[in-house]
């Protein structure tokens, strides 16, 4: 088992018609409560990181750490850079050792999304990685940021932008939304049933907190084969870090503090992988 590419764990999804579930991580706690879980139920995962957590998070350590998280693994894993947002992130993260990147053009005019992605596609000839690109507009935001309004990938744009792009995975925008939903989103299935018979990539699902499991094993049977989960192990995380302290509010220990928030993630994507269905 092995660090492995992007590309070949969404081969195996396709295959198997399930999904691979795509972890985004902040910290040391965070890697370990992931790559536990995915041992366990000895199941394939992608540990990500997206751009905007980069402040908090620095690449060069991050970087390291995951890819080192990766080979000492009893599992296959990939490990990807999420919504990277200059293509001097893409390269940086390339020359890591990431084995897959995204380029989030998604706020881009559509001829600039496709000049870029092709730009990112020829730079990661060089390597042995895959490539995420997004097309429409995914609610929410992955920061700090405005939030962003959703607007349904066309899928007529969709095929001409894997045509001209040759991206291996496509994120769609269906409705879903980064963050915690107000209420329960209510996913535009016709529309990814459509953009699923017009393209031949996989396709990729962001937003995946608070998407109930029914929802989750539709999108899967309509061609989702990566689930994106971030905001649900930080909160999990937080959850148990703050019952720790509460429950040991004179003297909190920094090991059983770790421990915990270990233990937070790794509930968490527990309960995805065994929705998400991969082996
Ligand atoms: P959530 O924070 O809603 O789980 O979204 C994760 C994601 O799509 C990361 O790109």
């Amino acid at each position: 088992m092995a660090l492995v590419t992007m590309k070949e764990l969404l081969d195996r999804a396709e295959e198997q018609g399930v999904a691979v579930g795509a972890f985004s991580v902040g910290n040391m706690e965070m890697v370990m409560g992931a790559v536990k879980a995915a041992e366990e139920l000895e199941t394939p995962i992608i540990l990500q990181i997206a751009e905007v957590r980069l402040p908090h998070s620095p690449l060069e350590l991050m970087g390291p750490m995951m890819l080192a998280a990766a080979e000492n693994a009893a599992v296959d894993i990939a490990v990807h850079l999420d919504h990277g947002l200059h293509p001097e992130t893409v390269a940086k993260a390339l020359d890591i050792g990431f084995t897959s990147v995204m380029f989030d053009g998604s706020q881009l005019p559509l001829e600039k999304n496709i000049e870029i992605v092709k730009n990112i596609v020829h730079l990661v000839s060089d390597y042995d990685a895959t490539v995420e690109a997004e097309l429409g507009v995914v609610g929410g935001n992955e920061g700090e940021g405005k939030a962003h309004e959703v607007l349904c990938t066309n899928p007529a744009d969709a095929v001409r932008f894997c045509d001209e792009t040759g991206i291996d995975a496509l994120a769609v925008a269906i409705g879903n939304a980064h963050g915690n939903y107000p209420v329960l989103p209510s996913l535009r299935f016709d529309v990814l049933e459509e953009i699923h018979k017009a393209v031949r990539v996989p396709l990729v699902l962001h937003g995946g907190t608070g998407i109930t499991a029914e929802m989750f094993r539709r999108c899967i049977s309509l061609g989702v084969r990566k689930i994106n989960i971030a905001t649900a192990s930080f909160d999990s995380l937080a959850q148990y870090a703050k019952a720790y302290c509460d429950n040991k509010p004179e003297k909190p220990n920094y090991f059983e503090l770790s421990a915990c928030e270990v233990e937070g993630v790794y509930q968490n994507v527990k309960k995805h992988i065994e929705i998400f269905n991969m082996k």
